[in-house]
């Protein structure tokens, strides 16, 4: 099979990448990515020396008609990975997070449409988020389900829901053969360090401040990324068309517990006093809009696919630091140059506001 994979170069995508490689021999993947601020080709630098004839990189924009329509007639299965994914981000503008999410994601259905006329075994996967359900309340046991209804509440998950709906839109219309998955927050080797886990193991390593938006008692459910892939792949070979699978990680935390254990896995590895890097976990100010939980039913994966999480969030957690600590070129590397910028936007003022140095927890 050839796979058309977009976003290959971002995190869940590399992940992705070579996993179907590794796993199926017979399949080709192409990759088309716009190489973003996260999109990096070093992330698949082992897969392009070790499957030269069956991984291609197209560099590209979801947006570009004429370079998609030609990469889907000679693909089978899509799995369309490629977004805008920081909701921070979508909060300071949320222009690129339509053109890219939106309209890049309705482009790539037109071209299915126009590529696949009446190949109903071929497969489209848009890869969606849990976000798109909107929050849950931190008293309740609800879980989101695919039938919820979609309400999100951010621009970056409003925009996920947008293309969710054309992706459905293009199933019941056009009989394309599409396949969503909402997967939980994700983590684990190769994750751009704006997001919670990396950013706090490279501040834990650099001994700085370590920025808790409001009371940190926000919750998510962690999947690791290898189980998100293995479901991703299990859905665009075995899913039915016109459906979404929820895919979680069955691993509920409060954002401070996660960023405690961080702390004491990279203390334990590096021989660093765990109380003193604890006092770094500052509270500042909260995220407009802030979902306070996500909790994800993934039930029908695995009654229908017989896919479930099998990477436990203790040992996801600890292999991942491991990665990082193991990878602090990667780290290095994508940390310089415009992260400092975005970095000093992000978090500078509000870092001031709390005492520059942290103020340490009560
Ligand atoms: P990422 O930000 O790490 O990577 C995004 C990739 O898309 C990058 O390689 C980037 O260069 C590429 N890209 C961006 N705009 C493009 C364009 N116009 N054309 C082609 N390529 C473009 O993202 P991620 O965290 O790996 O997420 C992948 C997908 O999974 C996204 O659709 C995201 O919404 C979804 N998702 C992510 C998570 C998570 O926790 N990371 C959870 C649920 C769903
Ligand atoms: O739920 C799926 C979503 O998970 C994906 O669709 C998104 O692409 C992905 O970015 C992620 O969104 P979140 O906003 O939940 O992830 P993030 O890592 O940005 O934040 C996780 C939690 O940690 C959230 O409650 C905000 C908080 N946080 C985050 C950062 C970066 C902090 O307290 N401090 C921080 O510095």
């Amino acid at each position: 099979m050839d796979i058309l994979v977009t976003g290959g170069c971002g995190f869940i995508g590399s992940n992705f990448v070579r996993h179907v490689l590794g796993a199926h021999a017979q399949d080709r993947v192409i990759n088309l990515d716009l190489l973003t601020y996260a999109g990096n080709p070093a992330n698949l630098a082992d897969v392009e020396a070790d499957y030269p004839d069956r991984y291609e990189l197209v560099r590209g924009d979801v947006n570009d008609r004429e370079m998609c329509l030609p990469l889907m007639e000679r693909a089978q299965a899509v799995a369309h990975f490629a977004a805008e994914s920081h909701v921070d981000r979508s909060i300071d503008g949320s222009a690129q997070f339509l053109t890219t999410n939106v309209l890049g994601t309705h482009n790539l259905l037109e071209c299915a449409r126009l590529a696949w006329s009446g190949a109903a075994e071929n497969s489209f996967v848009y890869v969606s988020t849990d976000e798109v359900y909107g929050a849950l309340e931190l008293d309740s046991t609800e879980r989101f389900v695919e039938t919820r209804p979609l309400a999100p509440r951010n621009p970056y998950s409003a925009s996920k829901a947008a293309a969710d709906h054309l992706a459905m839109a293009f199933y019941y219309t056009h009989g394309l053969p599409v396949k969503i998955t909402r997967c939980s927050n994700t983590y684990g080797p190769y994750q751009f360090p704006e997001k919670l886990i990396p950013l706090m193991i490279a501040n834990i390593v650099a001994n700085q401040a370590l920025p808790m938006y409001g009371d940190g008692l926000y919750v998510r459910d962690w999947l690791y990324v290898l189980d998100n892939c293995r479901a991703s792949d299990a859905v665009m070979r075995s899913g039915r068309a016109g459906q979404a699978y929820n895919v979680g990680g069955d691993a509920e935390r409060a954002n401070l517990e996660v960023v405690r254990r961080l702390v004491e896995l990279v203390c334990v590895r590096l021989d660093l006093d765990v109380d003193e890097r604890l006092g770094l976990i500052t509270h500042i100010a909260d995220r407009p809009g802030h979902d306070r939980r996500y909790a994800t039913d993934a039930g029908k994966l695995g009654r229908e696919l017989g896919i479930e999480p099998v990477t436990s969030f203790e040992n996801g957690l600890a292999s991942t630091v491991d990665w990082y600590l193991a990878n602090q070129d990667w780290c290095d590397q994508v940390t310089s140059g415009a992260y400092q910028d975005y970095y000093r936007q992000m978090y500078g003022s509000r870092l001031e506001e709390a005492g520059r140095d942290g103020k340490p927890e009560a």
